[in-house]
């Protein structure tokens, strides 16, 4: 059994209309900001997902942690839809699945003391007495690297680096022990140099605690370095999922394969990449028909703007959503 299972899960977001708009018409205008994604996630495995900024990334992994409540769909955790826990259960799946922001900064509150908002969590659940929290939290800042304790306990946000930031974002997921951890965009903000060292604790962490990771991030190279499976989401869709080696070697799906050769090559003689795919991604409020990717797909026929393509299986564990691949 996965650990983690999504079926067929909506996000649609109401949105406000202008006067004249509403005047005009009595339907309510949604942002399809997921639009029936299903997918499954193993014990341990760091499943990748992918795709151009307003794919729909955050929001499934907002949904996966019950930040957000799904449109229509279910979130199997451990063999048990999310959406219906409450009480005792929901409090331990509330420990177990922990999700960390795309955006360090905002997602410190720059008032609190690091190892405060560390060991808040523990505060939270009503976990140990002030002095066993702060002997916790002094070993999660050690482990994630933030060492000597004591030096940085009581350090502001503002008085870290990018890396740091993060640093205290990855201690403050693992310090209730959990089993499942949503990652969106760790390393987006940081600086290059410090990228791989982040990834690193990331893997390290995994290892000892037995993590399983949902890794967001629209940077295919850093995926590459730390994914087993790639998905990869387009206006809402996964369009193609497939293991990391078979996914960077051979794409199938167009936009796939457009995003792999977009991913910069550091060596200078290679030839440039193409600035593909080409065009701007389509609002989700009204996407194309047929196949969304349909009007910027450079393989597209007949059928593409008639017929949804599904996400279909190929065997060795690859899916795609592509009418190319129909036979
Ligand atoms: N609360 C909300 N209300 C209305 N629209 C929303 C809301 N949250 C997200 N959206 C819209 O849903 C779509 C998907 O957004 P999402 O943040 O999930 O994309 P993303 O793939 O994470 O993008 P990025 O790479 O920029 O982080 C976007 O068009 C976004 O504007
Ligand atoms: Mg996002």
């Amino acid at each position: 059994m996965a650990l983690v299972e999504v079926r067929n899960v909506k996000k649609y977001f109401s949105v406000t209309k202008g006067i004249v708009e509403s005047l005009m018409t009595r339907e309510a205008t949604y942002v399809r900001a997921v639009d029936g994604i299903s997918f499954e996630i193993e014990k341990g495995e760091v499943l990748g997902l992918a795709g151009e900024s307003g794919s729909g990334k955050t929001t499934t992994g907002r949904l996966c942690v019950r930040l957000l409540r799904p449109t229509e769909g279910e979130i199997i955790y451990n063999g048990k839809d999310i959406a219906t826990m409450k009480g005792k259960e929901l409090r331990r799946m509330r420990r177990r699945i922990q999700f960390t922001f795309q955006d360090p900064t905002s997602s410190l509150n720059p008032r609190l003391k690091i190892g405060d908002a560390i060991s808040d969590a523990l505060k939270l659940q009503g976990i140990g007495s002030a002095d066993e929290r702060r002997g916790r939290t002094d070993e999660i800042l050690e482990r994630v690297g933030l060492s000597p304790a004591s030096s940085f306990y009581n350090r502001l946000p503002h008085q870290l680096s990018g890396g740091q930031k993060q640093r205290v974002v990855f201690g403050r997921a693992i310090i209730l022990n959990p089993e499942f951890v949503v990652t969106d965009e760790p390393v987006a903000m940081v600086d290059v140099s410090i990228k791989a060292q982040i990834l690193d604790l990331m893997m390290d962490l995994k290892r000892e605690l037995d993590l399983t990771y949902l890794f967001i991030s629209h940077d295919l190279a850093t995926s590459r370095h730390v994914c087993d499976r790639i998905a990869i989401m387009y206006l809402g869709k996964i369009v193609e999922v497939a293991d990391r080696d078979r996914i960077y070697e051979d794409p199938l799906h167009p936009y796939a394969v457009g995003l792999m050769n977009a991913i910069p090559i550091p060596d200078p003689k290679a030839k440039k990449a193409e600035a593909v795919p080409r065009g701007e991604i389509p609002s989700p409020i009204n996407p194309p028909s047929g196949c969304r990717f349909h009007p910027r797909c450079p393989m597209a026929f007949e059928k593409c703007p008639n017929e949804e393509p599904e996400l279909r299986d190929l065997g060795n564990g690859r899916q795609v959503a592509c009418h190319l691949y129909d036979n």
